[in-house]
């Protein structure tokens, strides 16, 4: 894809290739191309806060040898009334080759699928996705040989407000993982017609029946005149004994930034079950594999020296 805005955009074969590469970038001493023609630049456009999407995209761009922008929204013509549109057609004709954009926008970059006026990948648009948290997630179990076919995956929390879940919803099943949904009604679609996704209120079911736990952050932000939910922890949140009680290693993942002492206690943070360190590492080299797939997909000669699969 030019604009890789969901996990619907990729295939299996380009997501298998994307984690292989990624694995062989992570276990490479220099990881550096030469361009033979010019050293692409990249732009990272935050138009949301971010601190994990947007200095991992950094470091991956910088450990490729490439040179990235950093796009500031504050001091750009976008507060002039320029559109988003006409601003990536102004850093196209700059010469960047690649946009990875954060907006609060749901579904923003879909106006840009037909015609692209730069090559984006979506660092997270709304409520709608977040497909390089959700690629890099399951990378991390791969990384981890826990695998994911008929296993049960459960999401828990402010599943609608959560742009990762959305997109882990896509992604799972390709990986013959069964989707748990859970948390309060407020936070939870009413049905699903899915049959890879069931939904449950129960903390304890999920305790019983849950092979991985991925948990989510409270958007509060994102709630408007949504309720927020009194003492939510005593029913929804996860602490460390919870987990140690259970007759099995429940690796625990969160996407960050955590709520601490609501979805998730800082003793769960610190324990073994916890990978969302290893996530944050992780996010490095996923985020590499998808510059480096998302720069030669339709490029010749750009000097690298694998990928076939975009
Ligand atoms: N997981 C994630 O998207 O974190 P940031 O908002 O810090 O980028």
């Amino acid at each position: 894809p030019s604009v890789l805005e969901s996990i619907k955009d990729l295939n299996k074969r380009q997501i298998d290739g994307v984690l292989n590469l990624a694995h062989k970038l992570k276990n490479r001493s220099d990881t550096r191309f030469s361009f033979p023609n010019k050293t692409p630049i990249i732009a990272t456009s935050f138009l949301e806060n971010s601190t994990r999407t947007k200095h991992s995209f950094e470091i991956a761009i910088s450990k490729l040898g490439c040179t990235y922008i950093d796009f500031d929204a504050e001091t750009s013509s976008l507060k002039k009334g320029e559109t988003l549109k006409q601003t990536l057609l102004t850093l196209n004709d700059q010469g960047v080759d690649l946009c990875v954009i954060r907006t609060s926008v749901s579904n923003q970059l879909s106006e840009f699928k037909e015609q692209p006026p730069i090559k984006i990948i979506n660092g997270g648009d709304g409520t709608n996705e977040h497909p390089t948290q959700a690629l890099l997630d399951v990378f991390t179990l791969i990384e981890n040989n826990i695998s994911l076919e008929g296993k049960v995956f459960c999401i828990a929390g402010d599943n609608i407000h959560s742009r990762v879940g959305h997109s882990l919803i896509e992604l799972l099943p390709q990986f013959g993982a069964k989707v748990l949904l859970f948390g309060p009604k407020e936070y939870l679609p009413n049905i699903t017609t899915d049959k890879n996704i069931t939904i449950t209120h129960s903390r304890d079911e999920v305790l019983e029946k849950a092979d991985i736990l991925y948990l989510l952050r409270i958007q509060t932000e994102r709630h408007g005149n949504l309720k927020s939910i009194e003492n939510y922890s005593e029913q929804y949140g996860f602490t460390l004994k919870m987990i140690e009680a259970l007759n099995k290693k429940l690796p625990v993942l969160h996407p960050g930034p955590a709520n601490i002492g609501v979805e998730i206690c800082e003793e769960l943070i610190n324990s073994k079950y916890y990978l969302g360190h290893e996530q944050v590492r992780n996010s490095i080299y996923l985020r590499m594999a998808l510059v480096q797939s998302m720069l030669q997909n339709g490029a010749k000669n750009i000097g690298f020296e694998e990928n076939t699969f975009f």
